[in-house]
């Protein structure tokens, strides 16, 4: 009792940035609006920082520490000894993004720990808190008592103060992020990916995640019983999960922190969070809007492989190529290029050859048609996770692709999770994580090899998106979850909730290559179908944010229906303004987004299973204008089940201040266009 008195003395002392006198010592920061509090020190020998807002706390004392597999731990013996703090306020600009610029706020507080047994050892623990949430990350300093450092295990908790809802993903399960979202009770999780969602019980939204991860492994959260998490390190062939030399910093740990739903998807957190453009001049890289050799394998109707349903050859590469041209569509993905689809090609059995086309596909010929047209051909990498046989050839098959004047390339990792290949150096190979230390360092070195030759990379069974866009800003896109390809022959396919859920939850990382737009909606093909009406396809050119949209459906679907094809056409995919209307997680969002190359707004809303009917004010247009509003809206038969392509479309003129009801199918969406006039 009286030990647990003297440390609250201690922590009253300690408090309001000044310095401590004793062993137990607790400072302070907090947000620029004052709002947000975080608290850091010891107490007993432990490290622990805690959360609160508006006085109430959201993250009560959660402890810091490390496990090493070659040095005592950092745990039980820690003083924090000295504090540091500062301020920071500056507008940043994206070269392209969801918004134009962004504003970086915050307040920093970095506290030392030394370990008191045996010889010396520190590190520190810097925190920034901005409005809508907070980043803190592990400093390792030069030291000759720990040079070479080992992280068995990190030991960062997050005790959350009450219980709630909680949207997750399970992590270390084979299929890497490609799990359908749980919605339980916070209670109920198990191990999760980040992002993490939840609501508390007191309506209070949270997303937790990290920012930056860079050499170093992914952090997964393990439930730890009541409201408690524990940060879990993706594993390494290794042993040791991170292996690094002092000095370093760890990534931000990342609790985005907001009222509403809403404003998790306005939030900037985790950019700000990371180190500013490496690449100098990026005007090289472009947002575009691509077609491609892609669905028509998904849906069976040809194949990677080569033989007579070989989907890419030249005469069908020209044939999409034409259709890119005609209709404004800046690149043409073609998959199944190259030597090493036939066979098990999964988990990297066959080793892809990532200059070698197949015969019936010549490939120079094919980047001239598309240089004469007009069109960029989009490159293809599946690795199928086999680094051992990518890196080597990596460095040529760049410069192949730019030769042929292709500035983009989407590679692919497809193979169970814990399944990548490495070479061991010594001829034979290792296996290792999709999210572990050896494949978040590989990702960056493929991203930085193709800035080499000017290529942007779009990555699918990718390493969680942390924010790298703004210092690589050629790493524009990604997968991360399940997309599209699901509904061609995923057993389920995404239901109809699936992406509201990606809105609140995979989209807090990052831009993600979900290929909307498919039409032929029941069936997909044979027993296969998308769980959404078609207007709701619409919506997600909008709704999920990427500087790279493909159109997925083939293109003798999208000359069978002009129409809605029109919205494809027009959509925008670089913004200056993004405004999330209205939404709730998991169950319905609008979003409303200003295109950065004109005056023209553009609306997504979409829906789970239930229908929805409510009222927006476009109060979000630029005033003393008229906007011929162009609307794609669920038909009043439409529902995902029974008539998804019912469609309507039509027109009327709006302005600022205008109410626009909106009514959405089960299942259904709603995309609009404002065309300033
Ligand atoms: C999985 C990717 O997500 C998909 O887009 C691609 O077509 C296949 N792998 C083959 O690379
Ligand atoms: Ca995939």
């Amino acid at each position: 009792m009286l030990r647990i008195l003297l440390a609250c003395f201690c922590l009253i002392l300690g408090m309001g940035l000044s310095g401590p006198s004793r062993a137990d010592a607790a400072y302070q920061v907090s947000s620029p609006d004052g709002r947000l509090t975080v608290e850091v020190g010891s107490s007993f020998g432990e490290a622990t920082y805690q959360v609160s807002r508006d006085g109430k706390p959201v993250i009560t004392r959660s402890k810091l520490g490390f496990l090493f597999t070659n040095a005592p731990k950092f745990d039980r013996s820690l003083r924090a000894i000295a504090q540091e703090t500062a301020s920071f306020d500056e507008n940043w600009d994206l070269p392209w993004g969801e918004v134009k610029t962004i504003r970086n706020h915050y307040n920093e507080l970095t506290v030392t720990f030394e370990d008191g047994r045996g010889a010396p050892r520190r590190f520190s623990v810097t925190f920034r808190v901005f409005d809508d949430g907070i980043g803190f990350r592990y400093n390792f300093p030069d030291q000759p008592t720990l040079k070479e450092v080992r992280i068995g295990e990190e030991l960062t908790q997050f005790n959350l103060a009450e219980d709630g809802t909680a949207w997750w993903q399970p992590a270390g399960e084979w299929n890497r992020y490609e799990y359908l979202y749980h919605r339980t009770a916070i209670r109920e999780i198990g191990q999760a990916h980040t992002p993490m969602t939840v609501r508390l019980n007191s309506g209070l939204h949270l997303s937790f995640h990290e920012a930056a991860l860079v050499d170093y492994a992914s952090m997964w959260l393990r439930h730890a019983g009541g409201t408690q998490f524990v940060a879990s390190l993706a594993p390494s062939s290794r042993g040791a999960k991170v292996v690094r030399t002092a000095p370093f910093s760890t990534p931000w740990r990342t609790i985005q922190i907001s009222e509403k739903a809403t404003g998790l998807i306005e939030s900037h957190l985790i950019l700000n969070l990371n180190e500013p453009n490496r690449l100098g001049d990026v005007s090289w890289v472009k947002p575009y809007k691509y077609v491609g050799i892609w669905w028509e394998m998904h849906i069976n109707k040809s194949t990677w492989g080569s033989g007579p349903k070989h989907g890419a050859t030249t005469e069908n590469a020209k044939r999409y190529i034409d259709f890119a041209a005609a209709n404004g569509f800046r690149g043409v993905l073609i998959e199944g290029w190259n030597v090493g689809w036939d066979g098990d090609w999964f988990g990297g059995e066959t080793g892809f050859d990532f200059t070698k086309p197949y015969p019936d596909f010549d490939l120079a010929a094919v980047a001239a048609y598309a240089k004469q047209k007009g069109v960029r051909l989009v490159g293809h990498h599946e690795t199928a996770a086999n680094i051992a046989n990518y890196e080597p050839q990596m460095e040529a098959a760049f410069k192949l692709y730019e030769s042929l004047g292709v500035d983009s390339v989407k590679t692919g990792y497809v193979a169970d999770a814990g399944g990548a290949r490495f070479s061991d150096g010594k001829g034979g190979i290792v296996f290792d994580w999709h999210d572990g230390q050896e494949m978040v360092r590989h990702h960056l070195r493929v991203v930085e090899a193709a800035a080499r030759h000017r290529i942007a990379i779009n990555t699918h069974e990718p390493i969680k998106d942390t924010g790298l866009r703004r210092t690589y800003p050629n790493w524009v896109a990604r997968e991360g979850a399940r997309g599209q390809e699901y509904n061609a022959w995923g057993n389920p396919e995404n239901p109809p909730e699936h992406e509201v859920n990606l809105v609140f939850t995979r989209m807090l990382s990052g831009p993600m290559d979900f290929t909307p737009g498919i039409f032929a909606i029941n069936p997909t093909q044979p027993g296969h179908r998308a769980n959404t009406t078609l207007a709701k396809q619409l919506a997600l050119y909008v709704t999920l944010y990427s500087p790279v949209q493909m159109a997925a459906d083939l293109p003798e679907v999208y000359a069978a229906n002009p129409g809605p094809f029109q919205f494809i056409k027009d959509v925008p995919v670089d913004w200056s303004q993004t405004i999330a209307l209205n939404g709730e997680v998991g169950d319905y969002v609008t979003i409303a987004r200003k295109d950065r190359a004109s005056s023209d707004w553009y609306l997504g809303a979409m829906t789970d299973e239930n229908p929805r009917d409510f009222s927006v004010r476009l109060d979000f247009l630029d005033a003393g204008r008229a906007y011929r509003a162009e609307i794609y809206r669920d038909g009043p038969q439409a529902d995902w089940k029974t008539q998804p392509n019912n469609v309507v479309i039509e027109q009327k003129v709006v302005q600022r201040g205008d109410v626009l009801r909106v009514k959405l199918a089960p299942g259904g969406g709603q995309a609009i266009r404002f065309k300033a006039q």
